[in-house]
């Protein structure tokens, strides 16, 4: 699988709402390459002599044609607040794409569900995705999904919004939702998720309980991003462990032990 290191320019970096990014670079290797649910690490200081030393590893959002790539982001830490100030024509190093993608070969319905930030890999999905699929996005609140609730509404057949405030759509959480398109749903769907690990562990939950087949993009604190530093490690049901930057992000939800 063809994978890139370059340093790329910075042609946007939009502040979306308080704390949430979009990015967008050109990199048209990397565009040219990618596939929905795969990541970039990028080093956030454009150099790998400067503090922090790691890169950080984000979700491709959508890449195109144009040889455009971009990332949602929010800050959460001294990386990404450091990137949130780069301005357009800065540059940046970059090394992807990075990791599995999501299945794209599924002949059944399928449903997307995403919590806070884990929209953005499915944004990515859906824009690939050919026939029809609903879409199930949740945050604690409105900031941070309501920038791309639009885009999602041009490809999703059906699109559900639920906010832990009540802000925007239906007042709860992303997992009650599913649990309801879930008990309407035909048979054989698949459930392709992206969100906090407690959210993905009930959505798995959800999957059991409906006998249904669940895709989960995992997160993990990643240092190389390449599977040299096991530092990544998940553990599995069968034993042993998974490395989610080589093995993942995306995982079949039942090779995942969710029990930590
Ligand atoms: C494959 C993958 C894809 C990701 N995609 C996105 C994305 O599209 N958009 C996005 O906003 N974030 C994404 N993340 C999470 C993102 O990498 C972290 O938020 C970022 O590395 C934090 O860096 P920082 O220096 O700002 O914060 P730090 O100071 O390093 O950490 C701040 C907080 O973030 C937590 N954190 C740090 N690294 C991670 C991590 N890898 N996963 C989860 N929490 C972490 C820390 O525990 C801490 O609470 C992804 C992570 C992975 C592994
Ligand atoms: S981040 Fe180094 S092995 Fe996965």
């Amino acid at each position: 699988m063809a994978r890139y290191d370059l340093s790329a320019e910075i042609k946007k970096n939009e502040k979306l709402s308080d704390d949430v990014f979009l990015m967008t670079i050109l990199a048209p290797e990397i565009a040219r390459a990618a596939r929905p649910g795969q990541f970039c690490m990028l080093s956030v200081n454009g150099n790998l002599r400067s503090d922090p030393l790691l890169r950080r590893p984000l979700s491709i959002f959508d890449s195109g044609d144009s040889g455009d790539i971009s990332f949602l982001y929010k800050v959460t830490g001294r990386g990404t607040d450091i990137l949130s100030q780069k301005k357009e024509g800065d540059s940046l190093d970059i090394i992807g794409p990075l990791g599995r993608g999501f299945r794209l070969d599924h002949s059944g319905p399928r449903i997307l569900a995403g919590g806070g930030m884990g929209v953005a890999p499915l944004h990515f999905l859906a824009k690939r995705l050919e026939g029809a699929f609903s879409v199930i996005l949740g945050a604690k609140t409105k900031g941070e999904i309501l920038p791309v609730v639009k885009t999602f509404e041009a490809s999703a057949e059906r699109l559900l919004i639920t906010t832990e405030d009540g802000s925007l759509g239906e007042k709860g959480l992303v997992t009650a939702m599913l649990e309801k398109e879930l008990c309407l749903s035909k048979k054989n769907v698949l459930i392709h998720t992206c969100g906090p690990w407690p959210m993905m562990r009930a959505v798995h939950d959800l999957t059991v309980k409906f006998g249904t087949r669940c895709e989960a993009s995992l997160e993990a604190g990643m240092a190389c991003g390449i599977g040299a530093c096991l530092g990544c490690a998940v553990k599995k049901t069968s034993g042993g462990y998974l490395h989610v930057c080589k093995d993942g992000p995306v995982t079949d939800s039942t090779e995942i032990d969710w029990e930590i």
